[in-house]
């Protein structure tokens, strides 16, 4: 049988990642990609891992009738016009098998529906990535746990972070054109996860009900005039007047339908995380059991001394995000296995071969946008926002942060 043949919108950071994710699966070709910038960078490393003859394109409908399905790895405010594009070639007779979007999957409520109308009207199967539902240790700690949850009950308590000193490209930073600050950006994934892994196991994904989210948005390191500097330097984005915020925390609440217990899924997220890397940090707390996951606990470390790091060429070869290039060094070997990526494109390529939505689609995409911009919205009003108020339900479609309106300076400067 043919291999599935991917393209891919965008040639930047994720499509890298992923494209090393492809090379661990079986039967599938990145055949094609479109991207603004980065197409022969990114031809080059697909030819380097094997993982298909990839065909830069001119154009969204020529990549869409060349493939079977598209993964939509661009910038997040290009989202709704590039989406546009593909349910226009699909309805001018190209015949894709399925569309994946990363996270998230709007900047708003507003957009997110949008994306799930869109696909609607192409009436092709959806995949909204979300990786770290994937992570094997995600599903190792469930399979373990299995049967210990079967006697004393479902978690009660999950906690989520994801940290990092801060993204690579000018756009995340920019409030605007990102959606936000790091709630936005990886509040999507500790929120998910920890949903994910409160729901009682063979429940669906949504089965426990969103009732209540209130969170804290904050600005602890890159509204100090040195960082902020340093930040308008680097990427051009002016924080004392469109900032955005690097520290989030905040807890939501869900209700478990059938037996009416409530649980709550507590997520932290900064850009302030001036450790080693990436750290993914999750843990779940039930009654007599408990998981932990902590993706900075590698069997690998290596030691650089000041002498010897004056040779060191690239840390980042190490960890995503790496901090440092000497003193001690935790080195993940398969950053993308390790996160998610490889299962969640093996699960999406089997559910498209199968006619079907992925496991994550983008239905399940625009609740996690609306938890997220209801977080927002807490912290905005500083009150604990009521899932269950129609009122808030009907708010939230038409909502836009105020960080996100590039009018977060009161708010994250402490003058309101
Ligand atoms: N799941 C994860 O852990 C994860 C990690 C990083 C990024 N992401 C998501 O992936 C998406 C892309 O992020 P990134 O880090 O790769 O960004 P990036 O800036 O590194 O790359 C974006 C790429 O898209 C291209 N592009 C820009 N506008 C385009 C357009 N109109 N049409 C086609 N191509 C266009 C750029 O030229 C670039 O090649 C974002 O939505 C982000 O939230 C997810």
């Amino acid at each position: 049988m043919a291999n599935f043949k991917l393209g891919f919108i965008g040639a930047g950071f994720i499509a890298n990642f992923q494209a090393k994710a492809v090379a661990q699966i079986r039967g599938v070709d990145i055949a094609g990609v479109y991207s603004l910038k980065g197409a022969e960078e990114f031809v080059a490393n697909v030819k380097a891992l094997d993982v298909g003859d990839c065909t830069i394109y001119n154009s969204i409908d020529e990549l869409c009738r060349n493939v079977d399905a598209v993964a939509i790895f661009a910038p997040n405010y290009v989202r709704i016009d590039i989406m546009k594009e593909i349910v226009d070639s699909v309805k001018g007779g190209a015949a894709l098998k399925g569309i994946i979007c990363e996270k998230p999957l709007g900047r708003t409520v507003a957009e997110a529906r949008t994306l799930v109308n869109l696909a609607k009207e192409a009436n092709i199967p959806t995949a909204y990535f979300e990786n770290q539902i994937h992570m094997k240790g995600i599903r190792a700690q469930m399979e373990q746990l299995a049967p210990v949850q079967a006697q004393m009950g479902p978690l009660g308590l999950s906690r989520s972070s994801e940290e990092h000193c801060g993204p690579h490209e000018p756009w995340f930073w920019n409030p605007i054109q990102q959606g936000g600050g790091v709630l936005s950006d990886m509040g999507c994934h500790s929120i998910a996860v920890g949903w994910f892994v409160l729901t009682p196991q063979g429940k669906p994904i949504t089965f426990l009900q969103p009732v209540a989210v209130s969170a804290v948005t904050s600005l602890l390191k890159w509204g100090v005039p040195k960082y902020r500097q340093e930040l308008l330097d680097r990427t051009g984005v002016d924080y004392s007047k469109t900032p955005a915020e690097d520290f989030a925390t905040g807890i939501v609440t869900f209700k478990n339908p059938e037996t009416g217990q409530l649980v709550q899924a507590q997520f932290t997220n900064s850009w302030m995380y001036d450790k080693q890397g990436l750290r993914l940090l999750m843990d779940g707390l039930g009654a007599g059991y408990a998981f932990e996951l902590n993706t900075q606990r590698s069997s690998l470390e290596v030691f650089t001394g000041d002498q010897a790091a004056e040779s060191v060429a690239d840390s980042e070869t190490a960890l995503e995000k790496s901090t440092a290039s000497r003193g001690l060094l935790t080195v993940e070997t398969n950053e993308p296995d390790l996160y998610g990526y490889v299962d969640e494109i093996k699960d999406a390529v089997a559910s498209f071969k199968a006619g079907r939505d992925a496991f994550l689609n983008f239905e399940y995409g625009f609740e996690i946008t609306r938890l997220c911009q209801a977080a927002y919205m807490s912290a905005e009003r500083g009150t604990t926002i009521d899932l269950t108020d129609p009122k808030i339900i009907e708010e939230l479609e038409s909502y836009v942060s105020l960080i996100a309106q590039g009018k977060g300076a009161d708010l994250l400067y402490g003058k309101k």
